[in-house]
């Protein structure tokens, strides 16, 4: 088959900034976050007596909301600052408001520091009545242009392309052993799939796709803007996610902007919750700041105590780089490297039965941010003791590794307003997202709870069905990467997955 073929190559960050309206407070929420840390383990660990007790919205409001008085002392002084539309969120710790697009700078600078805000141009004091009030002066205003890179290519059966046979939803099930016949229906499952910047999708395009693979229709189902004129990406997040976990409603999520604030507000505002959640956005670290990944971390933390699983694409960048043509330090993916996400990383394969192969784009290696969790320090240890590691000054010892898992990503047939073939972790995030999706919807089936925050369970099994051994990510700019070895590897993880064995060990 020849394809027109184009790759999306997520997500690279320029730094533009530009003004913004909506923005952000955290204030004090009445549990201390570091027992809904504790909780979250406690929920997502396997042989402990929480495990898989989701919270209900309303338990997780009693421990995330603030006081009354806090909420109308903060209002207060916004109010008196020119900020307007203040609202506060559905977990009652975050404080919405507007600014007037007038009063912001063009290039808005975050103000986070325990005496001054800012609020549109104005720089504010902090009045001390407000210090126990306002945990985390989190403004979100520098927002960053992710941009998506797509070039056109070749075939990618004539060797100049992307390596690996093309995929679709046949290959991908015969692969991972995933049933053709729809998820159990009747009952309240639904999958989410990220998007922003503009990100836009054509039903008729998802019409087309699963015409041609005999997919029965499915429900896709808009929240947020779906108008932007930027394609490729959301199709193909769509086009897997509802394919392989057929028969489920499949939510578009979207937003304006690269804020998982915002995006997490309209998560939750969707009855029943969507319990999983694939984000093929990202970009390296080192493009935010500390403060935005912390507040977004507490977010993810919330889907999971709520028992939604959420996984984001490790990148397409290999170790990643800081610097433009030489390699400062590797720069891993964020969101990826939040510790309450699933990190998906990339391979591809020759032949449906041969060994998948660790793609050389596959985002991995370790946060300079996020300390490695608990749950994966022994297998970090194993392999950091046992494989060849690059050169210690381009990386962080000591952080959050990823991916945790991956699944094939090159070469995936898409319909986009033509036949094309796209590549990259943002293919293998919603594929392994559906195969998590079909087992959550038959839990849900017959009465068991979802699977929440997962990484906890897959460390402790050591294993998602298919160990990649083979493959390295360095980055073109850099000197080395990570190698896949067995058991975890900072290129694809734990490994892909086999349906039958995560349905029956998960
Ligand atoms: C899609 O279906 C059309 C019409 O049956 C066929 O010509 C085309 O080869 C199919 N494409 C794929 C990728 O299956
Ligand atoms: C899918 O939807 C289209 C348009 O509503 C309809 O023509 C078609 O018969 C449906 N196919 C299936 C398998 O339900
Ligand atoms: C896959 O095929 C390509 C092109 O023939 C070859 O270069 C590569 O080594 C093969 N990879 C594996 C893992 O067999
Ligand atoms: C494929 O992987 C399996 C399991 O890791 C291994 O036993 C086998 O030798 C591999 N085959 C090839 C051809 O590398
Ligand atoms: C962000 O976190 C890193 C790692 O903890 C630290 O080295 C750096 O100084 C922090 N940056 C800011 C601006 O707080
Ligand atoms: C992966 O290898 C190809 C050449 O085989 C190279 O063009 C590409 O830049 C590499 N990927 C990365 C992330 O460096």
């Amino acid at each position: 088959m020849k394809f027109l073929s184009m790759s999306v190559l997520l997500l690279v960050v320029f730094g533009c900034a530009f003004g913004l309206t909506d923005m952000s407070f955290r204030l004090v929420s009445t549990t201390d976050p570091l027992v809904l840390d504790e909780r979250l383990m406690s929920q997502s660990t396997p042989g402990e007596e929480l495990f898989r007790r989701h919270m209900t919205i309303d338990e997780l409001y009693s421990h995330t909301t603030a006081s009354e008085a806090c909420i109308t002392k903060v209002r207060v002084w916004l109010l008196q600052n020119g900020a307007s539309d203040i609202r506060l969120g559905a977990l009652g710790d975050n404080m919405f408001f507007a600014v007037d697009d007038a009063q912001i700078d063009s290039v808005f600078p975050r103000l986070v520091s325990s005496e001054t805000v800012r609020i549109g141009k104005k720089s504010v004091g902090f009045p001390s009545s407000l210090e126990d009030c306002v945990r985390f002066a989190f403004v979100h205003p520098k927002s960053r242009m992710l941009r998506r890179e797509k070039k056109p290519m070749e075939d990618s059966t004539d060797g100049s392309g992307f390596p690996g046979m093309n995929q679709n939803p046949d290959t991908i099930r015969a692969r991972y052993s995933v049933p053709s016949e729809p998820i159990a229906t009747g009952t309240s499952f639904s999958q989410g799939v990220a998007e922003f910047e503009g990100e836009q999708f054509y039903q008729s395009d998802v019409d087309t796709f699963d015409s041609n693979f005999s997919i029965p229709n499915n429900t896709i189902k808009v929240s947020g803007p779906n108008s932007g004129g930027y394609f490729g990406e959301g199709i193909m997040d769509l086009q897997y996610i509802q394919s392989i976990a057929n028969g489920a409603t499949t939510w578009w999520i979207a937003g304006n902007k690269f804020d998982f604030t915002l995006w997490t507000e309209r998560v939750l505002a969707i009855k029943p919750l969507p319990l999983v959640l694939s984000i093929s956005w990202g970009s390296g670290e080192s493009g935010f700041d500390n403060s935005s990944m912390a507040t977004d971390t507490e977010d993810f933390r919330k889907l999971g105590l709520l028992g939604a699983t959420v996984l984001a694409a490790s990148g397409d960048q290999g170790t990643g780089s800081t610097g433009f043509f030489t390699c400062g330090t590797f720069d891993p993916n964020w969101p990826a490297s939040s510790p309450f996400i699933t990190a998906v990383g990339a391979t591809y394969s020759n032949a449906t039965d041969a060994n998948e192969t660790a793609w050389n784009g596959s985002g991995g290696g370790f946060s300079s941010y996020f300390e490695a969790p608990i749950y994966q320090r022994k297998a970090i240890a194993k392999y950091t003791s046992t494989a060849t590691m690059p050169p210690a000054q381009y990386f962080t010892a000591g952080g959050r590794g990823t991916p945790d898992v991956s699944a094939l990503g090159t070469n995936f047939e898409v319909f986009c307003q033509g036949w094309g073939t796209e590549t990259g972790t943002s293919a293998a995030t919603p594929t392994f997202a559906a195969v998590i999706s079909r087992i959550v919807a038959k839990r849900l089936s017959e009465g068991k709870p979802s699977l929440g925050f997962i990484n906890p369970s897959l460390y402790h099994l050591g294993a998602v069905g298919f160990d990649v051994t083979v493959g390295n990510n360095q980055n073109s700019a850099c000197p080395a990467g990570f190698s896949a070895a067995p058991g975890w590897d900072a290129v694809s993880g734990l490994g892909t997955p086999d349906y039958a064995f995560l349905d029956s060990h998960l």
